[in-house]
């Protein structure tokens, strides 16, 4: 499956791998995303997901084969 993360400005479509949350491919692919707890509590990581949904993405699977992460518009909104 594919993700792409808009962040800081910057579009990143990365292979990412089936169990991994958002966050985790983030890291894997060395976007530097915001986040802080890892655990679903402190909202730092939230984005913005394709079909509009809010989403913490230390705590989100993807769930198709694309989907496109936006850290940039969760950090306007
Ligand atoms: S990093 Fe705190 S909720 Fe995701």
């Amino acid at each position: 499956m594919k993700v792409k993360f808009i962040w800081q400005g910057q579009e990143t479509e990365v292979e990412a791998e089936e169990g991994h949350t958002f966050l985790d491919i983030a890291l894997i692919a060395k976007i530097s995303p915001p986040y802080s707890c890892t655990e679903g509590h402190c909202g730092t990581c939230e984005a913005i997901l394709d079909n509009g949904e809010r989403v913490r993405t230390c705590q989100t699977l993807p769930r198709s084969d694309f989907h496109i992460i936006d850290y940039d518009k969760a950090q306007r909104n």
